[in-house]
């Protein structure tokens, strides 16, 4: 990373130079690892691709039908920045009957992501310290950075489970906040009761806000237990649409937590996001039908998918057991770094992520099972091949 040394009073005139504007903060954020991976695979002929972090199937038909007729219907302005009532109630409804909370404050969002950004934009100060898993979401280390905040990321190897130990070894006087998410991008792990009420216990010792991060909840291939429900109102708990219902380009998203954060974040969306888009929140009345739409068959899909892989990997990988989320995270073999072994599988048409884009350390691979039968079998048949290779 090369330094912004140029600000504009000493670009002499009639030499403006957009690259010496950059900020530090835009400079300091570095995307390289996932960007080399998009690169790659746009110039390779039909890869086996394994890298993408979103459902292979399309938004059900129910709900596309529901935002045409939004949009048919005029639903095509500004909403309230808090979003539209007719959602809002029946979620914060839900969010009490699952949490056992009684008022919390709920702002409809344009993506989970815009809620981990106005959650920490609306709480952090410079200096404060986040803590979360490592591997992690890539988004938890970075946007605390743009507020002058700590990311502070607790080994989680080789089980990727919630050590309470590790987590009080890394508070300080500074720490503010602990995010979770489970299912877990990149492990799949799902947290365990017990682990929930550790990090609960740990939370509520040090006054830490705990942001829950449960985009992945209905990928959960065993009961999903939320620290929500354990932390009444000391938490953002985090819920998305893009996975559940296959909506990544739809931007929709909701935040519950205490009506005094909420608010904040509220006032951060006026001024940022102004409003979730109108059509997918109309769209969203949809789902509050019981039965109106079921994603059962696929995550039971997926299910079998995360089997498939496992069983058809771990005789040349040490592979962790996904609970949830469409992902698995084994660890590389031989002495190889996983860049290393990125590039060799990209050389046999094979397209995962290195760990190191999630991680402190660059010994495992991301794989997404969110892909077709026939792309895993692929997947599974050159992964080991290569494996084979390595092992010489
Ligand atoms: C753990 C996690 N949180 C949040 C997001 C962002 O989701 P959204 O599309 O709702 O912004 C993702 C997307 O990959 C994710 O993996």
């Amino acid at each position: 990373m090369t330094p912004s040394t140029t600000c504009p009073s000493t670009q002499p005139p009639g030499t403006f130079n957009p690259a010496g504007l950059i900020s530090q903060r835009a400079l300091e954020i570095d995307a390289s690892g996932i960007r080399k991976v998009f690169d790659l695979a746009a110039k390779l002929k039909d890869p086996i691709n394994l890298s993408i972090g979103q459902p292979d199937f399309d938004v059900p038909e129910p709900i596309k039908e529901r935002a045409i007729a939004a949009i048919r219907a005029g639903k095509n302005r500004y909403t309230p920045t808090q979003g539209i009532g007719e959602l809002i109630e029946p979620l914060r409804r839900a969010v009490c009957a699952d949490t056992g909370w009684r008022d919390p404050g709920v702002l409809i969002l344009s993506g989970t992501s815009a809620g981990i950004m106005l959650g920490m934009f609306a709480t952090l100060n410079p200096g404060d310290e986040v803590i979360f898993l490592d591997p992690y979401f890539v988004m938890y280390k970075h946007l605390p950075r743009l507020i002058g905040a700590v990311p502070v990321p607790v080994n989680s190897y080789p089980d990727f489970r919630l050590h309470p130990e590790r987590i009080e070894a890394a508070i300080t006087p500074r720490t503010k906040m602990l995010i979770l998410c489970s299912p877990n991008n990149p492990t799949g792990i799902a947290l365990t009761p017990a682990e929930l009420q550790a990090a609960a216990d740990i939370a509520k010792k040090h006054n830490l806000l705990v942001l829950s991060d449960e985009i992945y909840d209905a990928f959960c291939y065993q009961k999903h237990h939320s620290i929500a429900a354990l932390l009444p109102e000391q938490c953002i708990l985090l819920k998305g649409y893009s996975k559940t219902y296959a909506m990544t380009g739809w931007r929709l998203g909701y935040a519950a937590g205490p009506k005094a954060i909420i608010e904040q974040m509220t006032k951060l969306q006026q001024y940022t996001f102004v409003c979730a888009p109108a059509p997918a929140q109309y769209a969203a009345l949809e789902l509050l039908h019981a039965g109106s739409v079921d994603m059962t068959s696929h995550v039971d899909d997926y299910r079998r998918k995360r089997d498939r892989i496992i069983s058809g990997l771990s005789a040349h990988f040490s592979i962790n057991h996904p609970d949830g989320a469409f992902y698995a995270f084994p660890k590389v073999p031989g002495s190889l770094t996983a860049t290393e072994f990125v590039n060799r599988a990209v050389a046999n048409n094979v397209l995962v992520i290195p760990g190191n884009v999630f991680s402190g350390q660059d010994t495992h691979f991301r794989l997404s099972y969110a892909a077709s039968d026939h792309t895993i079998e692929r997947g599974i048949t050159a992964l080991n091949a290569l494996a084979e290779e390595i092992a010489g």
